[in-house]
């Protein structure tokens, strides 16, 4: 290829002298070492992938790591061999509905980022914009796009729920008997109140009541002195119930009483089989703060590398010698007022060449991680210079068709094994992550492989650093000192 633009644009002398020169090298043995070079160079900056390991397996196979470790709950994805969850296959989103959920969450991210706080929204069910900071109707963080669950325990006697957990909002939930409004079906047993011997109403005249509104960007209402919150999702889903607290068991050893969640009287929308949401973003109500005695707000998740392979999410100092390759970086200044994590990131490898993009792009756009968004969203600059260079290392393949919002697609169907460039996130505190092989791809089958990034619309719109290129990563949130922290291989 390079010797074919050669010959055709410079003068056949240009190309008997560099072909003699090269000779000359080679017998001093320069050439053979230039070839090792470019070959160490090549699999310094590229994965090696076997296109049999992109499919997932329908076995299990759980991680050794991760769940052995005190406070530390076991993350599957919601959809795959390792979810216990008994869900009509039916009623499974598809990819391409998953990607258009997916960005409605983008949306309501971007949105949210410059209101202060989502608040303001009179709690009914077709709230008319009186509130300060309205949602427009279709927008709200998806609910379909949190696909990694934990089981967790509630109530005495302890009943076993299985939940989404979610660093990008703040109130836990689960439906509730009697289920006053309609509950979804849910492979859980419903919790019912009633049968607990822990579980206590918040009542209107509560304090605690009237701060509803920063955890769910919703006024809470009263039923009988009783205080009602209600969540609202971007797909029109919602949740709507009793503000109540409630014996909450993680694992046998870490025990909370009195948590706060809500209660669920009237839940209705596509949440698939779970029996609610684990909140744990940044708010007063989200479990990390209302576990930070225990836990000195830390925690950290590993999202495992496929849906047949399992997780972590742990609550607390992590002990082993892993955390000593943790690099952190701070949040950013720019969401010390948001629900959301934020970070400042600086600039994108790809295959070890730096993206040529002013920093200003990226602290005018800003950056949250979010473990409920797929994909990861950039400044459109930012991704059509990623893109470019994705392509033009990629360009041994052949290319497949665009894939929803992926525009950027091969057909490996004909391959054993292929090289993906590596691509390497700098934020700021000197911390560079490297996705992982299996965060770089979005794969709808073999001849459909899609790089599994995308760009916003606007310049000011911020990016999101979404799950699917945190996956195996160990990701440490370490509240208490803003700051989030990363290492590879935490799974
Ligand atoms: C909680 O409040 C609701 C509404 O007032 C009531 O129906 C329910 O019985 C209460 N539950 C408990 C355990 O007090
Ligand atoms: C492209 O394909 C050729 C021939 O199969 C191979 O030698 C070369 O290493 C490949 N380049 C990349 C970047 O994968
Ligand atoms: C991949 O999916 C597309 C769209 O459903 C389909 O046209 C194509 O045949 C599939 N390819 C393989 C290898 O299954
Ligand atoms: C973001 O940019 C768009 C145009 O690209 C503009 O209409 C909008 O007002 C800007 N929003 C903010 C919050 O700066």
């Amino acid at each position: 290829m390079a010797i074919n633009t050669i010959s055709s644009s410079f003068p056949r002398l240009f190309l008997v002298c560099a072909l003699a020169c090269l000779c000359s090298l080679k017998a001093l043995g320069f050439a053979s070492e230039g070839r090792e070079t470019i070959e160490k160079n090549l699999l310094h900056h590229t994965h090696t992938v076997q296109v049999s390991s992109l499919l997932p397996s329908t076995i299990c196979t759980p991680s050794t790591k991760g769940p052995h470790r005190k406070g530390s709950l076991k993350v599957v994805h919601k959809n795959g061999p390792c979810s216990q969850l008994n869900q009509d296959k039916t009623k499974i989103p598809t990819d391409v509905e998953i990607l258009e959920q997916d960005q409605l969450r983008a949306e309501f991210i971007q949105y949210s980022r410059h209101s202060k706080r989502l608040g303001g929204k009179v709690l009914r069910r077709k709230s008319e914009s009186k509130g300060s900071a309205n949602i427009p109707a279709n927008l709200g963080r998806s609910f379909r796009t949190n696909n990694y669950i934990v089981t967790v325990g509630l109530g005495t006697p302890k009943r076993s729920l299985t939940l989404a957990f979610d660093t990008g909002s703040d109130l836990t939930w689960t439906q509730c008997q009697p289920c006053a409004g309609s509950c979804y079906d849910q492979d859980d047993v419903i919790f019912n109140p009633s049968h607990s011997s822990t579980y206590t109403n918040i009542t209107c005249s509560s304090p605690l009541c009237s701060q509803l509104l920063s955890a769910t960007g919703n006024r809470p209402a009263c039923s009988s002195s009783t205080c009602v919150y209600g969540v609202l999702y971007g797909d029109r889903s919602f949740s709507l119930g009793f503000f109540g607290k409630e014996k909450l068991t993680l694992t046998d050893k870490d025990v909370f009483q009195n948590f706060l969640f809500g209660c669920g009287q009237d839940n209705e929308g596509l949440f698939g089989a779970i029996a609610g949401l684990l909140g744990l973003g940044r708010d007063k109500f989200s479990l990390v703060e209302q576990t930070a005695n225990r836990y000195g707000r830390i925690f950290s998740y590993c999202l495992p590398s496929t849906s047949s392979s399992t997780g972590h999410l742990t609550f607390g100092e992590g002990s082993d010698k892993a955390s000593k390759a943790i690099k952190f970086s701070p949040f950013s200044k720019s969401y010390s007022k948001s629900s959301f994590y934020g970070l400042d990131l600086l600039g994108i490898r790809v295959a070890g060449n730096k993206l040529a993009i002013p920093p200003s792009v990226f602290s005018t756009a800003g950056l949250v991680i979010d473990s409920g968004t797929t994909l990861t969203y950039l400044p459109p600059t930012v991704y059509n210079a990623l893109r470019t260079a994705f392509r033009q290392a990629m360009k041994n393949y052949t290319m497949g068709e665009p894939f929803s919002i992926l525009d950027t697609c091969y057909d490996f169907s004909s391959r054993k094994t292929v090289y993906i460039p590596r691509i390497v996130f700098s934020f700021s505190g000197g911390v560079d992550v490297e996705v992982d092989k299996s965060g770089v791809l979005l794969v709808r089958n073999l001849s459909q492989v899609c790089l599994a990034f995308t760009g916003n619309k606007n310049a000011n719109d911020t990016a999101i650093f979404g799950n699917t290129q945190q996956k195996t990563l160990e990701v440490v949130y370490d509240v208490g000192r803003s700051r989030i922290g990363f290492a590879p291989g935490g799974c």
